[in-house]
């Protein structure tokens, strides 16, 4: 036994939340890089009696496993509800890890068809007091084609041999092509990763990249996702779509995804909108949050990714949700779920609140579902049930 219980919530609670809570502590690029890097090698040598033995306590501590979280969803087995966010893991370093941290599924990307280096340096800044970040990072990932050997170096199961252990890919736009190549740009990377790919996002959403919104106008949408559904093997699609689109704007997008079949949309990516914190200065620029470029992330978001989900759900509820965006706690991915989504994904949230938010959260709805005397998380879906004590 090298871990004990508890442990590794006090060793983030007493080593990491100091550092976090700091605007100015060390630079959170910096911080994310170290953690990744120790999740990969941790990733690549799973099978070193020490790294076991440690992966066994953290699946001991972190893994909930109850029938009552499983979903059948697109033909995909999820274990439980609550994912990885796109963004921290771009290129699929520890794409076996997840798992061990009780995630239900992980969303590996953005990859892009060309590998590209980002925009530059600073382009993650944290803001504590809020519980939020603001990211500019541009889609910085090594590619496609090098996703799909760093899949295969590590031993990544392809999809169908996958046990409990749900892997979506998410697909973004290179720097360098121009918008009316886009199309061909997705196609391409899809083409390589599809064998990977329980679920593909199309993501049309991140504020970084230069146009990349554009593609959410429904007459280039619409030609896009009829070429990607017109691939071999198409795994099951999600348009993961911006909080700064107009209620007009989200029923556009929802009649494409019903006429084209798409099985569904994440919600949301980072906000452009500021969200009440315009005058927030951001210390490491000392420029105000209104001033600078990025998408805002973390809880000023919840409300506003909630209300989505909520106003999808009322269009259509046969489009399947996965929501994210300010899911911090039991309460909040609780509202989300009563509000329609299947799935949800966090990220910043979990950035702060460290690991045990996975098993904090899946234990909440357990909780819930009790108390509603609901016999599996799907009965919750849609249900507006309020949180009980
Ligand atoms: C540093 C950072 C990088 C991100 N990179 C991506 C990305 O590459 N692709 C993407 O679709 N979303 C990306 N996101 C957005 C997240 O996946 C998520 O949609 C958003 O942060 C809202 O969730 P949260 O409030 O739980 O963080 C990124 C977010 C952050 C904070």
């Amino acid at each position: 036994m090298i871990l004990k219980k508890g442990m590794l919530n006090n060793i983030y609670k007493n080593l990491v939340t100091p550092i976090l809570k700091k605007d100015t502590g060390i630079d959170a690029e910096y911080l994310t890089n170290i953690s990744l890097s120790l999740l990969t090698f941790s990733s690549n040598n799973r099978n070193w009696p020490l790294i076991a033995n440690i992966l066994e306590n953290l699946n001991q501590e972190l893994c909930v496993v109850d029938q009552r979280l499983h979903q059948k969803i697109c033909g995909i087995d999820f274990c439980n509800p609550i994912g990885l966010a796109a963004g921290f893991d771009k290129n699929g370093k520890a794409a076996n890890i997840w798992k061990d941290f009780g995630f239900g599924f992980a969303e590996i990307g953005t990859v892009t068809k060309f590998a590209q280096s980002g925009n530059p340096k600073p382009r993650l800044f944290r803001l504590a007091e809020e519980e939020a970040a603001l990211n500019r990072m541009g889609f910085n990932n090594n590619g496609a084609e090098n996703l799909a050997k760093n899949f295969l170096k590590q031993g990544v199961d392809l999809k169908k041999n996958r046990n409990n252990h749900c892997l979506g890919i998410n697909f973004g736009k290179s720097k360098i092509t121009n918008l009316s190549q886009a199309n061909e740009d997705y196609l391409t990377s899809l083409k390589l990763l599809i064998p990977y790919c329980d679920y593909a996002a199309i993501n049309v959403s991140s504020p970084n990249t230069k146009g990349l919104r554009k593609l959410q106008d429904p007459i280039l949408l619409r030609e896009l996702l009829k070429e990607v559904k017109n691939l071999d093997n198409c795994p099951p699609l999600f348009v993961k779509i911006a909080p700064d689109l107009t209620f007009k704007d989200i029923e556009e997008i929802c009649q494409l995804i019903i006429d084209e079949n798409i099985d569904g949309i994440i919600a949301t990516n980072t906000s452009l909108d500021r969200l009440g914190l315009e005058q927030r200065k951001i210390k490491q620029t000392g420029q105000l949050l209104s001033d600078e470029n990025g998408g805002l992330s973390g809880r000023p978001l919840q409300q506003k990714a909630n209300q989505i989900i909520k106003h999808i759900y009322n269009i259509d509820n046969n489009i399947k949700l996965i929501g994210v965006g300010g899911i911090d706690s039991p309460e909040s991915a609780w509202e989300r779920i009563c509000s329609g989504a299947s799935l949800v994904q966090i990220y910043t949230g979990w950035i702060y609140k460290g690991p045990q938010l996975v098993p904090d959260i899946l234990n909440g709805i357990l909780k819930q579902l009790n108390m509603h005397q609901l016999s599996n998380v799907r009965e919750a879906i849609g249900s507006n049930l309020k949180w009980l004590e």
